[in-house]
């Protein structure tokens, strides 16, 4: 290390680091000393994947809100027109450091969505399953490159299958990327409008307020926090 004037650098001049993990093309950073949890695992090994990545536009709203909408399990069958096949509220699960629920459910009566959604920390939104009947993913981790505001990098992929050339396994993934951004698109409207105060929900929202508990018990880490008064 060195200082731009030249004066000799303060022997505990030290930049934080963040534990750090490349996966999926990506580099994932946890902000903390050390990670709560381990980045999840996807069932197949990475050369037997076919990969894809593309970062969206900044947005305004906080990574946790966007999350919220995730877990607001109404809006599946409302914006987004999902003919349910069970009710996702059956499936709802909150960890320590995870929330999620089983979506089984037919789009617009042209696609079929048999996954496990996950929301990890309270910026990871993590997919996996079956879209018509073929394995996928659809990862989504939020940045939050400053306060209220978010940038998502959309990480999805499938499972190259037997004998498959590049161009079949391609339109599989232009398929996934159109389902999946048709979904975005109507969500885009309302994200930055979330506004939550107590006492509004129904019953309806039972999965959204065991998110929102489930943020409020999260462990904060700062690591500028001995710098701030
Ligand atoms: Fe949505």
């Amino acid at each position: 290390m060195a200082t731009g004037i030249g004066d000799p650098v303060p022997p505990r001049a030290r930049l934080f680091r963040f534990p750090t993990v490349e996966r999926y093309g990506i580099v994932w950073a946890f902000n903390g000393e050390e990670p709560l949890f381990e980045l999840p695992e996807l069932p197949y090994p990475d050369d037997e994947l076919v990969v894809r990545r593309s970062m969206l536009d900044e947005m305004p709203v906080e990574p946790w809100l966007v999350q919220a909408h995730t877990m607001d399990l109404q809006h599946l069958s409302l914006p987004h027109e999902f003919e349910l096949a069970e009710d996702p509220n059956d499936s709802v699960r909150v960890g320590r450091y995870s929330v999620g629920f089983d979506l089984r459910a037919r789009l617009r009566g042209d696609a079929d969505f048999d996954v496990r959604v996950d929301i990890h920390g309270t910026n990871i939104f993590w997919q996996t399953g079956t879209l018509d009947g073929r394995w996928f993913f659809w990862i989504a981790p939020l940045a939050i490159p400053g306060p209220g505001r978010s940038r998502a990098t959309f990480v999805f992929g499938a499972r190259r299958e037997e004998g498959e050339d590049t161009v079949a396994a391609e339109a599989f993934l232009d398929r996934a990327f159109s389902v999946m951004m048709d979904l975005f698109n109507d969500d885009t409207p309302v994200l930055g409008t979330i506004r939550f105060r107590p006492g509004l929900l129904t019953r309806s929202d039972r999965a959204l307020d065991r998110y929102l508990q489930y943020v409020r018990d999260y462990p904060r880490a700062n690591p500028a926090a001995d710098f701030l008064v």
